[in-house]
């Protein structure tokens, strides 16, 4: 594919006249006055005559560049080229083929807008500011911290010295060696890494604690963080230290380093980071309470050190050549995250809840605006671009279909190979598939391929012909699919409640399968596992009811449900239809479920017209009263955690889109005494900010500057954004902009408030005067995050507004993300014109 030529073209990629195998460096930061000054040391192999050297820097100033090569010493003239982020470096005469080191001195800012080295705060025990130096350097910010060599195939040794004030703790990708004394400063050598991509370069300063080592194997694994925070460390270590030995049995290769620390931060832009040996994280994915947090803060936490550590390998010990293969790295690592964590928590039923995230992938996948997994990546802009649904959650959905299609083991076998036949290099997507044939023996290039390199996935629709099963498939897409003719290799499961599961590849062709007896359950997607939608005969559907569905697994009900909704978001079921069918699962016991059929209730909630509002709620009513009064407001002796999540969930649901009075005074009382089931606990904090006043809205506030753990203090500010009252809401939106938000949560507490049902307008507006401050403030990655929920306003008005905002604001780094969220919005209002009388008028019969 002329790999080179696109290479050499691109003014975003570095000739190749010079490769970088060993970066000695120094690096002094200034915290007080944020700044930073280094000295690197650059061994390269000049691979042809050139009197020129370019690398990528960015926001530095390189103050002088000096060369050796077997001709001798040459000082170069520093060129910066903004729009690029390229350093040319000169020289007087060619540099000869062969060995040369490279010397640059330069200096920088610890910037605020958390990407390469800078600057987070935190106020100590004692009310004093503190600063820590940080790095995010993935995909293409290890140039704001020192010239480089800033992609990922251009692997090196990076060996660290940093000076810093006395009594600072630093860490960094090694282990600490040696530490020199000067005056005031000490230097401190870490060991030198391994060849490694820039992307994965670290080190953090500050005034920082870290726990005794845990020893996995060998391997010393620590959590670093600011002081007194030492009690919140335990769950993350027990979470390491079994996801480390789990991830060193799968793939059944050495952790490639020497040591681990796991780095909670208090500033951080992305959730976490897999800086080899010197992993990065949002603090409240780091440090928690069991006690006094939910079930699913505590996955949340366990599934990120969990994916994290499994990028030790697949990213860190092999490496994608190029962004375009991001998917590979991001998406097996939200596969392995999954497999880690259930094997961590088998309780949690991890596979199951995975149901939720095939379905947010589905959700934009099925928009025109998708694209394909794998994807050209010009430039930075398109390389953050890449960290998407479409790379983790539809990748890590594809990634699963393979394993069962395959077999687990005959899967990580070939995982095995590829990991050690690519150890320390860079791979492109297709040395995968070519490894896991080699071990398969099966063709595995060709099926993927067809899910790779396509945009959509396929709606599988079953029909009954005679005493056969007929299925044919056709791309699944919201606004109807009918003159898309794309194909995939489907490898679908069907399962017969009367018989056994049938593996069937469907492809161009339709497939038939025998039916076991006329009037038995069908379920077209058997395990869930497979990224298709199923669409069924009615006579098909009308089998699966009652007993049929008890006789499903929860991750198939999951998928009857999932499939039914997005039938009304395609206008294929009308929206009414759907509220019926819900009545069907009245006695459902497990989470998932329950979460996805509220997802579609929830937008229900907002097409259906004000004046049937009421009507609506006392159908939420109909339908969530009796699991509520099932499952209790009570924490029962040897419950699985996910009842007590299944609890607060159906608490919250029943209070505010149930609207009801009683469960609002129950909620409201709870919370006054503020002690008890964190889940119960939770679902009472949004119920309280939901229905209160100005007093209540203080106590809200109170909790966010005081809680005692991370995850307390995100709830409180995020109830914030659930007020009721336009005043107070009004003080929720300044509150988000006041100084007194991290920029990294600000986003997320905006987003919350443009998602608010009647207010979400007012917010909109808000966030739209208010752009250009924002924009310059949050962390660009953070911005389409913040706007998402533009696609719920759903009166056609709001879609004409917001596309008229967009097309004069456009957000570079999410160009294709902030489409999807467009037509998202194009397809929700669609939904409410054409549904949400019917809706209103028909809901009515439904409430006993
Ligand atoms: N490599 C990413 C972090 C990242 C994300 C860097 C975006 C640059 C841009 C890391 O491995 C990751 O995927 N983190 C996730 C959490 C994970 C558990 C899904 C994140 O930050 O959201
Ligand atoms: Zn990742």
């Amino acid at each position: 594919m002329g790999t080179l030529r696109r290479v050499t073209s691109n003014p975003h990629r570095l000739p190749r006249t010079a490769l970088p195998s060993r970066y000695d460096l120094l690096l002094e930061p200034d915290l007080a006055q944020a700044s930073f000054r280094g000295h690197v040391v650059v061994r390269l192999d000049v691979t042809e005559p050139t009197d020129t050297l370019v690398c990528n820097a960015a926001d530095l100033v390189v103050a002088s560049a000096e060369v050796r090569t077997a001709t001798g010493e040459q000082v170069g003239t520093v060129a910066l080229d903004e729009a690029t982020e390229r350093c040319t470096v000169t020289f007087p005469a060619p540099l000869p083929v062969g060995q040369a080191t490279l010397t640059m001195v330069f200096t920088g800012t610890l910037n605020d807008k958390l990407c390469g080295w800078y600057r987070s705060t935190y106020t100590d025990a004692a009310g004093e500011p503190q600063v820590i130096a940080t790095t995010q350097m993935e995909a293409a910010d290890c140039r704001r911290a020192f010239p480089c060599w800033d992609e990922p195939d251009f692997k090196a040794v990076f060996a660290l010295t940093v000076v810093v004030a006395d009594g600072l703790t630093a860490v960094a990708n090694g282990a600490e060696v040696s530490r020199e004394r000067t005056g005031d400063k000490v230097a401190i050598r870490f060991e030198d890494t391994i060849a490694m991509s820039t992307y994965l370069f670290a080190v953090v300063v500050g005034r920082l604690e870290a726990t005794d080592p845990v020893d996995v194997g060998g391997i010393p694994v620590r959590v670093v963080h600011v002081p007194g925070r030492g009690h919140l460390t335990g769950v993350a270590l027990e979470a390491a230290a079994a996801c480390l030995a789990f991830f060193q049995g799968y793939y059944e290769i050495p952790y490639p380093g020497t040591k681990i620390d796991l780095v909670a931060l208090p500033d951080f832009a992305a959730g976490a980071m897999e800086n080899l040996g010197c992993i990065t994280f949002r603090d409240n994915l780091l440090l928690l309470d069991p006690a006094t947090s939910t079930q699913m803060e505590q996955q949340t936490l366990v599934d990120v050190v969990a994916h994290e550590l499994a990028h030790m390998w697949f990213g860190d010990l092999v490496t994608m050549r190029w962004w375009n293969g991001l998917w590979l790295n991001e998406a097996f690592a939200t596969f392995m995250e999954v497999l880690a964590t259930d094997a961590f928590r088998p309780e949690w039923d991890r596979w199951t809840s995975f149901s939720l995230e095939r379905t947010a992938a589905f959700e934009v996948d099925g928009l025109r605006s998708t694209r394909p997994v794998e994807f050209e990546v010009v430039s930075p802009d398109d390389a953050e671009g890449m960290f998407d649904v479409l790379t983790y959650q539809k990748g890590g959905s594809l990634l699963r279909m393979l394993e069962q299609h395959l077999g687990a083991d005959v899967f990580r076998d070939g995982v095995r190979h590829y990991l050690r036949a690519h150890a320390y290099g860079n791979t492109e997507t297709s040395d995968l598939w070519d490894a896991i044939e080699s071990v398969a023996g099966a063709p595995v290039r060709r099926m993927m391929d067809s899910w790779i390199w396509q945009g959509g996935h396929p709606l599988v629709t079953v029909a009954v012909d005679g005493a056969d099963l007929v299925l044919r498939q056709h791309r699944f897409l919201y606004d109807g699919g009918d003159d898309d003719a794309t194909q995939w290799v489907v490898p679908v499961r069907v399962r017969q409640l009367a018989g056994g599961v049938e593996k069937v590849l469907l492809e161009g062709e339709p497939v038939r399968v025998p039916r076991l007896g006329h009037d038995a359950a069908v379920v077209a997607n058997a395990g869930g596992h497979g990224f298709y939608r199923v669409a069924y005969a009615p006579e098909l559907l009308e089998e699966l009811r009652g007993d049929a569905l008890a006789a499903l697994t929860t991750a198939e009900r999951y998928g009857l449900v999932d499939d039914t909704w997005a039938s009304v978001v395609a206008g294929a079921t009308p929206a009414l239809a759907y509220c019926r069918f819900a009545l069907g699962f009245a006695a459902e016991e497990e989470l998932s479920v329950w979460q996805i059929l509220l997802t579609g209730l929830r937008l229900c909630d907002r097409i259906v017209p004000d004046a049937d509002r009421a009507t609506f709620q006392a159908y939420v009513r109909t339908l969530v009263a009796p699991a509520v009064e099932r499952v209790g407001w009570e924490r029962t002796a040897g419950e699985n955690d996910l009842r007590g999540e299944l609890r607060g969930l159906l608490i919250r649901t029943l209070a505010l889109l149930g609207g009801d009075a009683a469960t609002v005074a129950r909620a409201r009382r709870i919370f006054g005494e503020a002690s008890g089931d964190p889940e119960v606990l939770a679902a009472c904090t949004a119920v309280v900010a939901a229905t209160g006043d100005a007093a209540d809205y203080e106590r809200l506030l109170d909790g966010y500057r005081n809680a005692p753990t991370p995850q307390e203090r995100l709830r409180y500010l995020y109830s914030l954004a659930e007020v009721s009252d336009p005043a107070l809401f009004a003080r929720t939106l300044e509150f988000a902009l006041s100084g007194e938000v991290r920029t990294q949560n600000a986003p997320f507490l905006l987003n919350r408030c443009i998602a608010h049902r009647e207010l979400g307008p007012t917010a909109w507006t808000f966030v739209r005067r208010h752009w250009n401050e924002t924009t310059k403030a949050f962390p660009d990655n953070l911005i389409v995050r913040m706007v998402d929920p533009v696609k719920l306003l759903v009166r056609p008005a709001d879609e004409i507004e917001v596309a008229a905002f967009f097309a004069e604001h456009p957000i570079p780094q999410s160009a294709r993300t902030l489409d999807q969220v467009l037509e998202r919005q194009r397809i929700n209002v669609a939904l409410g014109v054409r549904d949400g009388a019917a809706l209103g008028a028909g809901v009515g019969a439904l409430v006993r």
